[in-house]
């Protein structure tokens, strides 16, 4: 696995064209020296294929059809999501499993289609707060990654994954380092045991209330392979800064924040 980090934006239900040229500028300007992308609304995935192109950002969408084509209204195939140049796919986010009531067997089904199509699945994982409280995180973790697993087996190697604590998201407040190591820790060791697979041949990626401030003290965890970012992918400044964050936590060395 290469040791870059990877910096994803979710930009939910917001954006615009002019934002998009915004990233595009800002993008020029600072050439982040690490792999970024924003995963954006359907409806901007050609606008972001024109503005982004020529920039070293990439871009994606935040969810797919679980079928690859037919009589399905309003849903958007991964196949059509791939014409626009689109990299990533972000698969079960947490407010999709809430709103939606998107299952762990439905999320493996989508994974499939990104990976047919060409592209690379983000696939988020993480526990509630009341999960949480009930010391389930193990448990709620282990379902999810083993519904992976049934279905991709050692190709998991070639989806990312996203742990995001469903409490931490859209809070302003992060997980602590410490209990992103714990996690990440666990999530290794559950894909080493129930898999072979060695730690770091899976890039798991921590989301929830990531932003310029706390960006480096999580990038710089060895067991981080980047971040997911919401609300503060919403500012090509802050955007850049966390690029730049991390482009100095490039090796698995914990780094020192500015
Ligand atoms: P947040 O969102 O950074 O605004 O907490 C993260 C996410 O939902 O992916």
């Amino acid at each position: 696995m290469s040791d870059t980090k990877l910096v994803i934006g979710n930009w939910k239900m917001n954006g615009s064209w002019a934002k998009l040229c915004e990233f595009a500028d800002a993008a020029l300007r600072d050439r982040p020296a690490c792999e970024a992308a924003l995963c954006v609304p359907f409806p901007l995935l050609a606008a972001a294929q024109s503005a982004l192109q020529a920039t070293p950002l990439r871009w994606g969408a935040q969810d797919c059809s679980a079928h690859a084509a037919g009589a399905h209204t309003g849903e958007v195939s991964a196949g059509m999501i791939c014409e626009f140049g689109a990299r990533y796919v972000i698969v079960g986010h947490s407010e999709r499993r809430a709103a939606h009531g998107e299952t762990d067997g439905q999320i493996a089904e989508k994974v499939q289609r990104v990976r047919a199509a060409g592209m690379t699945p983000i696939v988020c994982i993480g526990e509630t707060a009341a999960e949480r409280d009930g010391n389930q995180t193990p448990a709620v973790l282990r379902s999810q990654l083993l519904q992976l697993l049934r279905t991709l087996g050692r190709d998991l190697v070639r989806v990312i994954v996203a742990y995001e604590p469903v409490w931490a998201i859209g809070r302003g407040d992060a997980a602590t380092p410490g209990l992103v190591d714990d996690t990440h820790g666990f999530i290794a060791e559950t894909l080493a045991i129930h898999a072979g697979l060695p730690a770091h041949s899976v890039r798991v990626l921590y989301g929830g209330s990531v932003n310029a401030r706390n960006a480096a003290a999580l990038l710089s965890r060895p067991l981080v392979a980047g971040v997911l970012v919401g609300a503060a992918s919403l500012q090509a400044a802050e955007f850049v800064d966390i690029c730049r964050a991390a482009a100095r936590c490039a090796d698995v060395e914990p780094c020192v924040s500015p």
